[in-house]
């Protein structure tokens, strides 16, 4: 089981072009173990849940994001903090996967979930908004890896030119949490 493909889906709760979360996401792609492989989620056309929407037929953009998840063997979440708490983009998307009533139905249920963030500024690390996405995500089902979140401070400081990561830090925070993501996601399989 060791060598086991394993397919992660992650999203960035963030639709600022310049993102942090998603260079960070990015980061993470490229740096992803052997027998990992993490595709991006494009989200930016997600509506904000609203159940008028969801009884009419969530649209497309809805429907492609649920079914992402669902055939995936794990999430990906990297995510800003704001105000302490979970940024709307991120909490939005939560809320849509785990609605049970629309097609495909409630895709966190079951399903591996990792956290990362990353905070622009240089104190920040995310440390407060994680637990709150690890609170929410229990109810729908996820299985959250126990431990091994990571955070990350400097925002734009970590990266380079070209946006790849360059913080030997955080370089090594990132492929510890994917190892121990795919370590988990073995072990929940066995
Ligand atoms: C409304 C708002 C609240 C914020 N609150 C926090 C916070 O509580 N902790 C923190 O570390 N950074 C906070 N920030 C700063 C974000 O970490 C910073 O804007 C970051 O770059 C956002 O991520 P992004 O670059 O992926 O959009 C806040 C930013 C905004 C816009």
């Amino acid at each position: 089981m060791a060598n086991q493909e394993i397919k992660i889906v992650g999203f960035a709760g963030s639709l600022r072009d310049s993102s942090v979360n998603r260079l960070l996401l990015r980061s993470a792609i490229n740096l992803a173990p052997a027998h990992m492989l993490i595709e991006e989620l494009y989200i930016h056309d997600v509506p904000l849940y609203n159940g008028d929407i969801e009884d009419q037929g969530p649209p497309q953009s809805v429907i492609a994001f649920k079914e992402a998840v669902a055939s995936s063997d794990g999430l990906l979440i990297v995510s800003p903090e704001y105000n302490h708490g979970i940024p709307a983009v991120t909490k939005n998307l939560i809320d849509w996967a785990s609605r049970r009533l629309s097609h495909p139905g409630n895709v966190l249920d079951g399903k591996p979930v990792s956290i990362m963030t990353i905070a622009g500024g240089a104190s920040g690390l995310g440390t407060y908004v994680q637990p709150q996405i690890r609170q929410v995500l229990v109810y729908p089902g996820a299985l959250v890896m126990p431990n091994g979140d990571i955070g990350i401070s400097g925002g734009m400081t970590n990266f380079d030119e070209t946006g790849h990561l360059k913080d030997d830090i955080a370089i090594s925070k990132v492929k510890q949490n994917l190892l121990s993501f795919y370590e988990w996601i073995v072990r929940l399989n066995n």
